[in-house]
């Protein structure tokens, strides 16, 4: 059974005692049934103390936003997939959109990334997304085929479990129109049908896919009952504890 997923990318927000605060509200809303795992990811600076005030409860844990192709040495500046761990982070993002435009990550790099992640015990949570243009166009099946492809098939069946999808379709991305569920699932589909052959049936089915872009209290409900669907990567809504509760809730 693939597991359902809500994450919340904090990007470059949040003080610490934001976060901290932002970090006990959720703890005091959630319930301790519920069905979803919770994933917080702040800045590598809070990353270490959201992890110890979330370390008791099985169902939250914390993810890096991103981590360094090399494993250590004179980097400056960068932090080591093996120094997320070690602050008790399960997970780190790569490949967000925001990095590959902003920092001009290439596929190759996340090949490395993605590696580098795996083997330091971390589970990666990959992005992929197509731009508004690529919509239009028609050629984001393509796109998206190429970039999970070069990004994650160079594993081998027993690294891809530690593998989680975020389609995270790039006109979507803080502009508040969100990807229909229809479109959401189609996509979704089509990315597990390749891993199926790339790997196999039962490694399709059992990683989980999540939905990023827009996604918020309002329209999680819909998106989620996607069979396809195994969750959010959620940006803005996540720093606020009602509606990133009320997505929780969604399942
Ligand atoms: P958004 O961001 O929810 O603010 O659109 C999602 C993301 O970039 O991960």
């Amino acid at each position: 059974m693939r597991k359902k997923l809500v994450v919340g990318n904090w990007k470059m927000n949040l003080l610490r005692n934001e976060g901290i605060s932002l970090v006990n509200d959720i703890l005091k809303n959630i319930s301790s049934d519920i069905t979803v795992n919770i994933v917080l990811a702040p800045s590598f600076l809070h990353l270490y103390k959201v992890s110890k005030m979330t370390s008791d409860l099985t169902y939250v844990s914390t993810a890096a936003q991103d981590c360094s192709l090399n494993s250590n040495g004179s980097f400056t500046g960068e932090v080591s997939a093996k120094m997320i761990f070690s602050c008790g982070a399960e997970y780190v993002i790569l490949g967000h959109s925001e990095r590959r435009s902003n920092f001009q990550e290439t596929s190759r790099e996340l090949r490395t990334k993605t590696s580098e992640a795996i083997s330091n015990n971390l589970n990666v949570i990959f992005c992929c997304g197509e731009s508004i243009k690529q919509r239009k166009d028609n050629t984001y099946f393509d796109w998206i085929k190429s970039q999970i492809s070069e990004g994650l098939f160079h594993l081998s069946s027993s690294d891809f479990a530690n593998i989680v999808i975020a389609y995270e379709p790039i006109w979507a991305i803080g502009t508040g129109a969100n990807a229909n569920s229809k479109q959401a699932q189609e996509v979704h589909e089509f990315i597990r049908n390749l891993i199926e052959e790339e790997y196999d049936k039962n490694i399709a089915d059992n990683t989980s896919i999540l939905y990023g872009g827009s996604c918020n209290a309002a329209n999680a409900i819909e998106l989620f009952s996607e069979k396809d669907v195994d969750g959010g990567l959620i940006g803005g809504a996540s720093l606020d504890c009602n509606e990133f509760i009320s997505i929780i809730n969604s399942f």
